[in-house]
């Protein structure tokens, strides 16, 4: 498939920024049927360019979910021995519903999704049918590639070459895996140079002494919750947000009790290790 130049207007959906450093809302498009080689092409696009993608008034199917997702690989396993998540009926797509009786709630810290795994997920893609009145459980995200423009040289400099030990025993129990990361990868698709430190699964950077790996994972962490990073999303029933799990970090906010939120998850499987950039 030949795609449009990177500059080229999109010919077939439309792309409203959310912010100038992460979002955007795709238009012009409906994900109940296959979508057309040049939408295709557009929403990659359109997903590289923004880190998380969003779509309104979808009401989407398990399967016109995972076809959206097998656009762009296979789909994936949640690798976690325990979760807040369930299984449904499909082994595709997990059940994200949380009501007064929940004893927890997904997502609600700064992270990227699974990045314990040799190989973390691509991208995931959620779909929310009802959403809490009065605007609660908002998901924000946060531009890893701005956090990393936005540290000094000097640091910049500090971080080649340094890896992490992203814990997954820390967030989902015995038994899920643990792995090693540069801080510093470069995507696959865009090339751009981001931060990769997962708050909820690092606590130190290896290779210098604890006290040392300690204090920069913990600045490293806090300097990626500045606002200016920043989009939170509102969903609306029947929207979706589909983020880039390799350069983009999420949080979802808990301030919905005893109301509910419930949708559905699809993951994309990653396609390489992260790399150092
Ligand atoms: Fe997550």
């Amino acid at each position: 498939m030949d795609g449009p130049a990177a500059n080229a207007p999109y010919r077939a959906i439309t792309v409203e920024r959310c912010s100038p450093t992460i979002g955007a809302v795709i238009g012009n498009i409906d994900l109940t049927r296959p979508l057309s080689d040049l939408e295709i092409v557009e929403v990659k696009r359109a997903f590289t360019e923004n880190l998380v993608i969003f779509f309104r008034d979808q009401k989407i199917s398990f399967e016109d979910h995972v076809r959206l997702a097998e656009y762009f690989g296979p789909t994936g396993q949640h690798v976690g021995k325990k979760t807040h998540s369930q299984e449904s009926t499909d082994p595709r797509v997990r059940k994200f519903h949380f009501d007064k009786d929940s004893k927890g709630i997904s997502g609600n810290a700064w992270h990227t999704d699974q990045s314990c795994a040799p190989i973390p997920p691509l991208g995931s893609i959620l779909y929310m049918h009802t959403i809490p009145p009065d605007g609660g459980g908002d998901t924000m995200f946060v531009s890893m590639y701005a956090a990393y423009d936005a540290l000094s040289d000097r640091m910049k400099k500090y971080l080649e070459g340094m890896t992490a030990l992203h814990d997954g025993v820390l967030i989902f129990g015995d038994g899920t895996p643990r792995a090693s990361h540069p801080v510093v990868i470069r995507h696959p698709d865009s090339g751009r140079k981001g931060l990769f430190i997962n708050g909820s699964a690092v606590r130190f950077l290896n290779g210098v002494s604890r006290t040392e790996g300690e204090g920069v994972a913990r600045t490293l962490i806090e300097h990626c919750r500045r606002p200016e990073f920043q989009y939170r999303f509102r969903w609306e029933p029947h929207s979706i947000a589909f983020w880039d799990n390799r350069c983009c970090h999420h949080y979802a906010i808990a301030d919905y009790f005893p109301h509910t939120r419930s949708g559905y998850r699809v993951q994309i499987e990653g396609i390489v290790p992260p790399v150092a950039a």
